[in-house]
């Protein structure tokens, strides 16, 4: 079959794709065509050796997936013909990744595709939804009526974030450097937006929400982006961090910190367990399909691009890129 894969010792120039012999599965796997791979940050770090933790070359890289069962596992919870999508858990295999034609995936991690979603879609969702909900109602304990600032609101962690947010009844303030971008915000349920390099961005903010400050900041850019969420929040606010797009370092301002009790919480979307990232999934899927939400995605290309597809990913998005695989069969 053909797949993309990572030979020692790594990087893009190692990274080709290539036929592949399907490795041989377990009794608890399953064997799933894949049909279609949202594309994340992390898959780009994992090639480049950026990853902590992560594989090490000969690897195939891609983690989010739709496709159909072809054979199911012992305990015949799957069966072929199955449309599934692998869910991101504590036991999701980083080694043997989906952007390749057929793999077979931990039966425990795989979820059924959500009825009336597209094969894109569904594999645009698990990894991004995922990490927002946790991040929004997991560690960072949002409810209605609160207000969320997420940065980086135009990427797939952020846009999840203000679609989640606001199905909720949160008040959502939305972040992006792009004007076009912001006016897109607004229209999928951003209550207000603003970028993120506007010198008096704490006060545009204060003066749209009231200057008690925000009970959550989702911080998916980090870097010099981090003391501004910590000063934009209120007593007992909350910093989510989950990305580190614009640096590994940050200032924190402790008086900021230490006088509005406040708590700044790092989220992995791998810490939740099979069952957790199962339950999860189902709120999150009846929380979108409530609201006739759909994940958002940008571009799709066929897997003779993804080297283009991840370029895509590491410029301009608004939403998911997603890989899209022709059936082999
Ligand atoms: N902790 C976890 O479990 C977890 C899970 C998923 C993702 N992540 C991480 O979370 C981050 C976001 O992921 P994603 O999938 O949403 O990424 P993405 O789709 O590439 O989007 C990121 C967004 O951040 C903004 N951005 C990008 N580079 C920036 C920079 N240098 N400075 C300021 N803003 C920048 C852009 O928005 P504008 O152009 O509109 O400003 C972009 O749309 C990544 O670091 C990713 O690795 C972590």
């Amino acid at each position: 079959m053909k797949g993309l894969v990572t030979s020692s010792p790594g990087g893009w120039q190692n990274t080709r794709l290539e036929q592949v012999d399907l490795r041989v599965g377990r009794p608890e796997e399953v064997l799933v065509e894949i049909r279609a791979v949202g594309l994340n940050p992390a898959d780009n770090f994992q090639i480049e050796g950026k990853y902590p933790g992560g594989p090490q070359p000969p690897f195939l890289p891609g983690r989010d997936a739709c496709g159909v069962v072809i054979q199911g596992d012992s305990t015949g919870r799957w069966q072929p013909g199955d449309e599934v999508v692998a869910l991101q858990t504590s036991t999701s295999n980083l080694r043997d990744g989906t952007l390749c034609e057929q793999q077979w995936l931990a039966a425990e991690n795989l979820a059924r595709k959500p009825r009336g979603w597209s094969d894109v879609e569904a594999a645009a969702a698990p990894l991004a939804y995922q990490t927002a909900w946790k991040a929004l109602f997991d560690v960072g304990a949002l409810e209605a009526g609160q207000t969320v600032v997420v940065t980086g609101a135009s990427g797939g962690v952020g846009l999840a974030c203000v679609q989640l947010a606001s199905a909720l009844g949160a008040r959502v303030v939305a972040l992006s450097r792009s004007e076009e971008k912001r006016q897109k915000l607004q229209r999928l349920g951003a209550s207000h937006v603003f970028a993120p390099d506007h010198p008096q961005l704490k006060d545009q903010i204060f003066s749209a929400i009231g200057a008690k400050g925000v009970s959550l900041v989702v911080e998916n850019v980090g870097g010099p982006s981090l003391a501004t969420s910590i000063h934009l929040l209120g007593v007992h606010g909350r910093v989510s961090v989950v990305g580190l797009l614009a640096g590994v370092e940050s200032v924190v301002p402790l008086p900021s910190l230490m006088f509005k009790r406040a708590s700044i919480h790092g989220v992995l979307v791998t810490d939740d367990s099979p069952p957790k990232a199962q339950s999860s999934w189902k709120a999150l899927v009846e929380l979108m399909n409530s609201k006739q939400i759909r994940p958002i995605v940008c571009a799709t290309y066929p897997l003779d691009s993804v080297e283009k597809a991840f370029k895509h990913l590491g410029g301009d998005v608004f939403g998911k890129v997603v890989v899209e695989i022709p059936s082999a069969m």
